[in-house]
């Protein structure tokens, strides 16, 4: 093995431990402003700073959680006592990585349909963060869902941009978390929603294999097959989770290191009770495992709202999500424990 093949893998190995999965908080601008005015608070480079401070700083975090992927502003921030932030994840056992996409924009010549990008000056930019301690990097494709959407078009176009981002990582020797996400906006059913994400899933790894990525040193994190959110009638949570099995099945080779699951929309119960399904499920060769955003900070952001006087209380509701979905990516969670504290 050469020197950066080990590297790889060694983070690989890092981020893969059984029971434990990776918190997302690598909102961008104007999305962690949407986020902290639910909760009335101004989004500042001091607020954002408190805030990831306080997920980041959660006693004994690093139990459940095996890397935190952060936004480029965080790497260069620091918390109250001057330890920078990707520093004080690393002490808690937690890799660092950063989401390195600039987001999407409308894809030309297919309506509805949209793009990633990011991809201009990326290696440059991996060899700065590198620097500053991340060790794997997310790149998140979107694909919205109708009767005719995505076009095939969206498909292939997204699909090829991943398998680019993922090469230029491996090169730069940090990890690359690929992520389609189906989205769940709109009223399609289950059955639509596994049509979709088993095309999509399919095209990204005939790129991925185009443009030569070892599979064993990178990660999946696909959304779930899921009924879009207006959906009259939701499935159940066995349901979901044999469609998002049977799905991942028919298009992920055995030999990618790890499926870690984004929320995407779904309540924090609902995104436990769906990857403990999932991992009571038939076939797995892989171990899945939940990437988080939502999910993981809803509960302990409700309680914060900004005030340092609530700092500690909602560490241990953050404490509880990543401890309920370590038990799911079990498939040992027990809804009960959902009213304890
Ligand atoms: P959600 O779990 O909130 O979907 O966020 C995960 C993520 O990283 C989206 O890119």
């Amino acid at each position: 093995m050469n020197t950066q093949s080990s590297e790889l893998q060694r983070t690989v190995e890092a981020l893969t431990q059984s029971g434990r999965g990776l918190l997302a908080a690598d909102e961008s601008g104007p999305t962690i402003a949407k986020r902290f005015k639910s909760i009335n608070v101004e989004s500042t480079e001091e607020t954002r700073r408190a805030w990831r401070t306080l997920l980041l700083s959660t006693p004994g975090l690093g139990e459940y959680v095996s890397g935190v992927i952060l936004y480029e502003e965080t790497l260069g921030q620091c918390a109250d006592d001057g330890e920078p932030l990707p520093q004080l994840a690393a002490r808690q056992g937690i890799v660092p990585g950063i989401k390195v996409d600039k987001g999407k924009i409308p894809l030309a010549h297919a309506s509805g349909d949209e793009i990633t990008q990011g991809l201009d000056g990326l290696g440059e930019r991996l060899e700065r963060y590198k620097a500053q301690g991340a060790r794997f990097a997310k790149w998140r494709a979107v694909y919205n869902v109708s009767e005719c959407l995505p076009s095939r078009l969206a498909i292939a176009a997204n699909a090829d941009a991943l398998a680019r981002y993922a090469a230029i990582c491996q090169e730069a020797g940090v990890v690359p978390i690929v992520e389609p996400e189906v989205l769940m906006d709109g009223a399609h059913s289950i059955e639509r929603c596994a049509q979709v994400s088993e095309a999509v899933f399919h095209e990204v790894f005939h790129a991925l294999h185009r443009h030569a990525v070892v599979l064993e040193h990178m990660l999946l994190k696909p959304s779930m097959v899921v009924a879009g959110k207006e959906h009259p009638s939701p499935a159940s949570v066995a349901e979901a989770a044999s469609q998002t099995v049977t799905v991942l099945g028919r298009t992920v080779p055995p030999a990618v290191a790890g499926i870690f699951f984004l929320s995407g929309g779904q309540s924090p119960e609902e995104a436990t009770a769906h990857l403990d399904a999932i991992n009571r499920t038939g076939r797995r060769p892989w171990p899945l495992s939940f990437s988080y955003g939502r999910a993981l900070q809803e509960p302990p952001l409700k309680i914060w709202r900004g005030q340092a006087a609530n700092v500690s209380e909602a560490q241990r509701a953050l404490s509880k999500r990543a401890r309920l979905n370590s038990a799911a990516s079990l498939g040992r969670y027990d809804a009960k424990e959902e009213s304890t504290s």
